[in-house]
């Protein structure tokens, strides 16, 4: 699949068949996560990985989101920023969340090109999740990632059409191509 497939297809999904996941997936989808851009060649990321299901109860339970149960996989990236924050203080804390964000997207793209559906988590009860897991209190969770083969075809909105919303032009708020620039969109070009 190429790149641009992948990003178009990637879309989030909540409800998984019960077909099995290899757990050769799951470590490739964090092979791509691991090789994000990282500050300084700092990785500041762990992962864990969850297939018990009495532990996909808790995170379903403690995230509210009860659709989590049904997924074969989940993984918990963990992030800690604290050699980031020593070499770039005030950004330190900034990179470490971007290349969380870098990281969490490969392993989306991946997970798509692999054909499995999943979801970036976000909203669930820090505390509970990571005293559950033993997660050391100077660590962060940056996403819970439940992995599954979709139940249903995968619809995904197509937002092209916004985009012309999203960008300004040489300046601030400038929203009209100022004369003399291609005709053609200069991302086709
Ligand atoms: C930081 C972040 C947190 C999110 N948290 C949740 C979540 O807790 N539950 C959920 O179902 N989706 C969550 N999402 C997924 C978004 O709802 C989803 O990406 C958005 O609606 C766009 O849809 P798409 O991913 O299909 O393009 C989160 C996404 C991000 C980036």
């Amino acid at each position: 699949m190429k790149t641009h497939e992948a990003i178009n297809k990637r879309t989030s999904v909540r409800d998984f068949s019960n077909k099995n996941v290899k757990f050769g997936q799951v470590m490739e989808a964090i092979d791509a996560a691991n090789q994000a851009p990282f500050a300084g060649n700092i990785n500041n990321l762990k992962f864990i990985i969850i297939n018990e299901k009495e532990n996909k109860n808790y995170i379903a339970e403690f995230s509210q989101q009860y659709w989590i149960n049904e997924s074969q996989w989940i993984v918990i990236v963990c992030s800690e920023s604290k050699r980031l924050e020593q070499l770039y203080q005030d950004k330190g804390d900034i990179y470490g969340k971007q290349q969380a964000g870098a990281a969490i997207q490969n392993m989306l793209l991946s997970l798509t090109d692999q054909g499995l559906g999943a979801c970036w988590v976000g909203s669930f009860s820090e505390h509970e999740i990571k005293s559950k897991f033993k997660i050391p209190d100077e660590w962060k969770i940056e996403a819970i990632i439940p992995i599954g083969y979709a139940k249903n075809k995968i619809q995904k909105k197509n937002r092209k059409n916004e985009l012309e919303t999203k960008v300004f032009w040489e300046k601030w708020n400038q929203k009209n191509r100022p004369l003399g620039y291609p005709h053609k969109d200069p991302s086709t070009n």
